[in-house]
């Protein structure tokens, strides 16, 4: 587990630049924060990390966003507006839990059901106005 601490919402893109940098194909990354925490504005970052050129924007109403221009295919999920597994399920999503390059999940925490088999959970919590405390958990599976 690695916690970072970071004071702008670029050092939150740089943190996720970074671990971007590594990522590897078929990795899912769960974030999980409150409204706000920043878990979109990380994902830019790990956009922008793998090579992503098109603007990134929140994918709350259309629940995924794909980006083709990076290293690796990004798939970017938001569960935020589903409330159970079945409605998940229901939605296709659970196809990029496998995903054929990355998949970044916000509120992951909304998913009951078994974790995705290379999976890495990634907690982002608001101290202050701006400063916000990363949790990087190890990723699980091979
Ligand atoms: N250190 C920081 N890291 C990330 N965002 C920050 C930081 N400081 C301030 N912010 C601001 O906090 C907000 C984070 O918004 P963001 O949309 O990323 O949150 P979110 O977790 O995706 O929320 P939601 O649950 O609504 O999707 C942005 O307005 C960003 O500018
Ligand atoms: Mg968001």
């Amino acid at each position: 587990m690695d916690i970072r601490i970071s004071k702008t919402p670029e050092e939150t893109e740089a943190i996720a630049g970074e671990l971007a940098r590594a990522a590897e194909r078929g990795w899912v990354i769960g974030l999980v924060g409150d409204l706000g925490a920043g878990k979109t504005q990380f994902a830019r970052g790990f956009a922008r990390g793998l090579g992503v050129i098109e603007r990134v924007q929140s994918p709350t109403f259309a629940l995924l966003h794909t980006y083709l221009s990076g290293r690796l295919p990004l798939h970017h999920i938001d569960l935020y507006r589903l409330h159970t597994d079945e409605q998940t399920i229901a939605a296709g999503l659970t196809e990029y839990f496998e995903p054929d390059g990355v998949t970044l999940v916000e509120w992951m925490d909304r998913w009951q059901g078994r974790p995705p088999s290379r999976f890495q959970r990634i907690d982002l919590e608001a101290l202050g106005e701006t400063e916000r405390r990363i949790t990087l958990h190890e990723l699980a599976g091979s």
